[in-house]
């Protein structure tokens, strides 16, 4: 219909060229429609954008319902030969009851995501990382962090190859470091196989570099003292 229109306008506007003053006013009025036309026209064309954006907006539904918090409740960790009772919530990792709640900060937290090794503890003797699990499953288990690597003021031989080779520059990582090399030395006495070991049928037949960074694998070194560590570990095994 507005085509319709703009044509008769246009035929009008002709005609009436045709017979007028050749002047350029008699087109105006025909212009001025077809702008008119095109700005309704895009006007229009915007409409279900502006509908849609005065519209009120339909009430969102409302969010689902959060897990309710768990109140604390006391939890006993036995860390280092000694018991802790702590008010924890059941989603407090390990890592956090050992530094924040327990006050032992030996324990580091680099990715708290299960990626760098730094929050490294034994568990039951077992290497963990105490970012990945919760500190309510540990009670009853029996946790040992780099503060309870010494004895009666001694550090291990472990924490001494540490030192003599020189195995850390700022020491972050330090901690996790001597807990994972700690359990790799016993899990290797007990003849349990890495993934580079030739034979996993039989014990391994010695620590080799490769065994020991294999086995370290899951301990990131940002300042990479890598091979004063596996000199460490390497030295510590055999003076043992
Ligand atoms: S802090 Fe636990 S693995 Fe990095
Ligand atoms: S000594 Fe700095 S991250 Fe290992």
């Amino acid at each position: 219909m507005t085509t319709h229109t703009e044509c008769q306008d246009s035929g009008d506007a002709a005609a009436s060229e045709s017979t007028a003053e050749p002047t350029a006013t008699p087109l105006q009025p025909a212009r001025r429609r077809f702008l008119q036309s095109a700005a309704a026209a895009a006007t229009i064309g915007a409409v279900p954008h502006l509908h849609a954006q005065t519209q009120p907006q339909t009430p969102a539904s409302p969010p689902p319902q959060s897990n309710p918090v768990v109140p604390p409740r006391p939890v006993t960790l036995t860390v280092n030969g000694r018991a802790y009772t702590l008010q924890l919530e059941p989603r407090v990792t390990l890592l956090d009851a050992l530094r924040e709640y327990a006050g032992l900060m030996g324990t580091k937290k680099g990715c708290d995501r299960g990626q760098c090794g730094a929050c490294t503890v034994l568990v039951d003797g077992r290497r963990i990382n105490s970012c990945l699990t919760l500190a309510v499953m540990h009670e009853g288990e029996t946790i040992t962090t780099v503060e309870g690597l010494a004895s009666n003021g001694a550090l291990s031989p472990l924490q001494s190859a540490f030192i003599e080779h020189d195995a850390f520059q700022c020491g972050y990582c330090t901690p996790g470091q001597l807990c994972s090399a700690t359990a790799l030395l016993n899990e290797f006495r007990n003849g349990a196989a890495s993934t580079v070991t030739a034979d996993v049928r039989a014990r391994p037949a010695a620590l080799t570099d490769d065994e020991i960074r294999e086995r370290m694998s899951g301990n990131i070194c940002r300042c990479g003292a890598y091979a004063n560590i596996v000199a460490a570990v390497r030295a510590a095994h055999d003076n043992a």
